[in-house]
């Protein structure tokens, strides 16, 4: 049984093939055009898209080894997202779809990222976490702790009640007049820097949910007083201002998912999302599976950042469900209870990095 799966929620143009859950292939399209903007620009990425699409389904297909005839459904990203993005991925799998005469699936984005970790390149792949485990989902729109109790049933035991941790390190780095997105160069700088060099504030808010605004303001304010005694500071001490602001966020991060793990018992905790890429968060994962005894999950890099595998994936499941999607079906930019019918509770709003 093959799927073709669509993403296309923010700045990335992806296709993937699986066949029965195994994937063969994955195309993505990442679009440069914005990097000179700071932020992803809604307008040029629904044009991105446009131009993209039908290459990088073309080349999942022919990469799989298949022809389009072979598809026995097409699993596509619903949001939430950008709306002229989604548009094009959503009215192109609907068109696909009609044409072969085979059923749709729509998939949750934020679901996909969670269920990243089902991704399997072959049948000797078998190291997946088991249900229910607990999984911090780390983007440029998103900070979540979210118990994942089966592939439809995820819980937010917490989530950022400002900013998401990605845009957090955008914003940091484009601060300091870095390039765009600041998650890549900032941890790159960071390697090289002196981690416990400056000091910024950490939230102090109840439960599991975090705040980065705080983190932010303290960094700008930091950095303002320093540049006036040294106006190359930055210049100076780039890789330590990139090695202390991405503890501070590893050290906000882990501190509540170790709170998590403590009140829920589960030990099963993965990690997705494009920030899930730093390497000083997947070493503060591995640093507390040998400390807490977790088992721990961090996701390849290509399924780190948006990719159609893992719309793939979480299509799969629904297909076994025979949970397929109607020809009518909008696509949605934000969440709401009623568009996630096979939830207990919906994964929250989506706010894409640096959005303009
Ligand atoms: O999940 P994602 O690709 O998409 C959206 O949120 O739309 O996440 C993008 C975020 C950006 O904030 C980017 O700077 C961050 O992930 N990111 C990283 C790294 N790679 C990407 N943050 C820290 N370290 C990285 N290596």
């Amino acid at each position: 049984m093959y799927i073709l799966a669509i993403e296309s929620s923010c700045d990335d143009t992806s296709a993937a093939v699986l066949r029965d859950g195994i994937l063969l292939s994955n195309v993505t399209a990442s679009q440069a055009v914005h990097e000179e903007y700071g932020g992803v620009v809604p307008e040029l990425a629904s044009r991105a898209h446009q131009q993209n699409i039908v290459p990088v389904v073309d080349a999942a297909i022919k990469r799989a080894g298949i022809t389009k005839e072979d598809l026995n459904a097409i699993a596509f990203t619903r949001g939430p997202g950008l709306m002229g993005s989604l548009l094009v991925g959503v009215s192109f799998a609907k068109g696909m779809a009609r044409s072969l005469g085979i059923p749709m699936i729509d998939v949750n984005h934020l679901h996909g990222h969670v269920l990243a970790h089902f991704i399997r390149e072959s049948e000797e792949d078998n190291d997946q976490p088991k249900f229910p485990y607990l999984c911090l989902l780390v983007s440029g729109g998103n900070s979540q702790i979210v118990k994942v109790n089966s592939y439809k049933d995820m819980e937010i035991l917490g989530q950022t009640i400002d900013d998401a941790a990605g845009e957090a390190i955008d914003k940091c780095s484009k601060v300091m007049g870095l390039g765009y997105p600041g998650g890549p160069i900032i941890d790159k700088l960071a390697r090289q820097g002196n981690p416990d060099a400056y000091q910024f504030a950490k939230p102090n808010i109840q439960g599991y949910d975090y705040s980065f605004s705080g983190l932010k303001t303290s960094f700008l304010y930091n950095l303002r007083d320093w540049i006036k005694d040294d106006p190359d500071f930055i210049e100076h001490h780039k890789e330590d201002l990139a090695a202390s602001l991405e503890k501070t966020i590893v050290d906000i991060l882990m501190k509540k998912l170790r709170k998590a793990v403590k009140d829920t018992g589960i030990k099963q905790v993965a990690v997705a999302g494009g920030v899930s890429a730093n390497n000083g968060l997947r070493n503060a994962f591995r640093d507390h599976a040998k400390r807490y005894g977790w088992k721990i999950f961090i996701p390849k890099f290509s399924y780190t950042t948006d990719n159609a595998a893992m719309i793939g994936i979480t299509g799969y499941f629904k297909y076994l469900d025979g949970d397929f999607a109607s020809i009518d079906l909008p696509a949605y930019a934000r969440i709401q209870t009623s568009q996630c019918s096979n939830t207990n509770q919906p994964m929250l709003n989506y706010k894409p990095a640096n959005s303009q």
